[in-house]
């Protein structure tokens, strides 16, 4: 073959499998952020069955909630040579460097559900995330329609610090709630979406808010974070669900099972299916160079107690949260 001709050859086949390669064939690691919350822990578990449903070599890194261990993971899975990488990134900066390296390496890098900064979208393939500015939206109109013209202080339970589902959710529900000058965010602080955080930090609000009196609705941008509020409420001798207002994120099926005991009001479903998509994704653009959409948008859906949260419950408690 002549040698112009070779290193053609060479660099198409290094973009593209061969028309017959299957999923089979491929290697994809995982840096996962660590398992802060139930929903976490159901992408994971839902991750590992996409992967086996479509034969895919699967390595999942668990960063315990590190950045600096995401990165070494994916200077691992670089090394190692895989077909693709996939990262949930803790926060939203400080991924240039190593990104860098995996595009010099020619490995596509795939985001789930969690944003880098935008001035960094040329150094991965695709984003699947839900809309996380729409989510706090979301729930800033819901309370916005269940106060009515009614004065309500609201305390927010914010995500982990940079993240950017955390700048977005409040972000959304600021814009949610805008105009509504009878709606306040008097207090708002992180719980680091975990449960045990969650239920501190509320614990601190009621303290600092007359017994939780002053308090009229808690937003939390997780629902981890929400069940250990509704702890903190409880054991302060209020009722949550009822004397003060939940909304949160992620539909969870603890949530549920407080909202079915009145406990709750409202939660913004965030489906743990990432990598589904993503797989598909990398599937098309490695078999035959399809260059999937910058953004693979998830879909987000409210429930309240309306919506019977005993069978929502009943339908989602095995599935790995
Ligand atoms: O990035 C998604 C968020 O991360 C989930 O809403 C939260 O539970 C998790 O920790």
């Amino acid at each position: 073959m002549p040698l112009k001709t070779l290193i053609l050859a060479t660099a198409l086949s290094g973009a593209l499998l061969s028309a017959g390669a299957s999923a089979g064939e491929l290697t994809i690691g995982f840096s996962q952020i660590g398992s802060e919350s139930g929903w976490r822990a159901a992408e994971t578990v839902v991750s590992k069955a996409e992967a086996k449903k479509r034969n895919i070599n699967f390595k999942i890194a668990d960063a315990q909630q590190k950045q600096e261990n995401q990165i070494k993971a994916i200077r691992s899975f670089i090394a190692q040579g895989l077909d693709a990488i996939f990262l949930a990134p803790v926060v939203a900066t400080g991924w240039d460097t190593v990104l860098k390296e995996a595009k010099e390496a020619k490995i596509p890098v795939v985001l789930l559900d969690r944003d880098i900064d935008p001035a960094n979208k040329d150094l991965y393939l695709t984003a699947v995330t839900s809309d996380s500015v729409q989510e706090g939206k979301v729930a800033g109109e819901w309370l916005v329609k269940t106060v009515g013209s009614k004065p309500c202080n609201v305390v927010e339970l914010q995500g982990t610090v940079g993240a950017s589902v955390a700048t977005n959710r409040k972000k959304g529900f600021e814009a949610g709630i805008a105009g509504h000058s009878n709606i306040n965010i008097i207090r708002s602080q992180t719980g680091d979406f975990t449960r045990a955080k969650g239920k501190e930090v509320m614990e601190s609000f009621i303290k600092a808010e007359g017994g939780g009196k002053n308090i009229c609705a808690v937003y939390a941008h997780n629902d981890d974070m929400m069940v250990g509020a509704i702890q903190a409420i409880k054991e302060a001798g209020l009722k949550p669900g009822q004397e003060i207002l939940t909304v949160s994120i992620d539909a969870v099926p603890d949530i549920f099972k407080a909202m079915a005991a009145g406990e709750a009001d409202a939660t913004i479903e965030l489906t743990p299916n990432m990598a589904g998509p993503a797989f598909d994704a990398i599937i098309a653009y490695k078999a035959k160079g399809t260059m999937p959409p910058k953004w693979i948008q998830t879909e987000s859906r409210l429930y309240t107690a309306a919506d019977n949260p005993q069978a929502v419950y009943d339908s989602k408690k095995s599935l790995g949260y």
